[in-house]
């Protein structure tokens, strides 16, 4: 398995921004590990255009279920495939909280995901009052089996642990917890989906920075991270990147 070391630029960057992302290519022309970056829809098709012949990969921060339509503001999958993403983030709890997004939805998302040929980053996370509660891998678990469509595969679906509590506040559960919660996903993945399990990426994300990569990543069935705000400069992106390059 290739781990995977993904950037959700969420609503940040304009054509400006490029620059950090030639910074990137030209800093890890070939890294141990699989890099992604998500920008706003707005930059897709630009920075797959500035990432060409690199290996770095392009990807969507979500997309509609249908194909084509009257969805004013709404982006396909198969746009996306045809601005140059391969990958695309589904289910952030950003947009689970700012667009009411829920499982089934997220699900068909990662349905029309797959039919366009995309890989979906399917991300899972407890609140504070849920971790509080005692109920996070009741809370995880649940997400996990109503967002993961049927036919997810290794290569078409990566699962991303993003506790809501962790997401640009600048804490991180404990490294247990996060061995906790990953070991419980692959569990789950594995009853469903069988040896196939062994091989879909989970992500850990929620302020992954560079000073604190090295020990994540080092945390069983932790295959690489998606990165809020350290992905925006090529520098902090990079050093994540190393680490991932660097883990076993
Ligand atoms: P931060 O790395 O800024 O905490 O954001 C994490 C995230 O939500 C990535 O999708």
């Amino acid at each position: 398995m290739k781990k995977l070391a993904a950037g959700n630029w969420k609503m940040n960057g304009t054509a400006a921004a490029l620059a950090e992302v030639k910074a990137l290519i030209d800093a890890y022309p070939d890294p141990a590990c699989e890099m992604l970056l998500c920008p706003p829809a707005t930059l897709i098709a630009q920075m797959a255009w500035a990432a060409r012949g690199s290996v770095l990969k392009i990807g969507g921060q979500d997309c509609h279920t249908g194909t084509s339509g009257a969805h004013t503001g709404d982006i396909s999958a198969a746009m996306l495939a045809d601005a140059g993403a391969s990958y695309v983030i589904l289910g952030h709890s950003e947009r689970r909280a700012d667009h009411g997004e829920r499982d089934a939805l997220v699900r068909a998302k990662a349905e029309a995901a797959r039919a366009a040929g995309l890989t979906a980053v399917i991300c899972v996370g407890e609140t504070e009052a849920e971790r509080d509660a005692g109920r996070t891998l009741e809370v995880v678990g649940s997400q996990l089996a109503g967002s993961v469509p049927d036919g997810a595969t290794a290569a078409n679906a990566v699962i991303a642990y993003e506790p809501v509590w962790a997401i640009g506040t600048g804490r991180t559960p404990t490294l247990a917890e996060i061995a906790e919660v990953h070991g419980h996903l692959r569990a789950r993945l594995a009853e469903r989906f069988g040896p196939e399990a062994a091989g879909m990426r989970l992500l850990y994300g929620g302020s992954v920075k560079p000073s604190n990569a090295t020990e994540i990543f080092a945390v069983a069935n932790v295959d690489g991270a998606l990165v809020g705000g350290a992905s925006l400069k090529a520098a902090d992106f990079g050093a994540i990147v190393g680490a991932l390059s660097a883990a076993d």
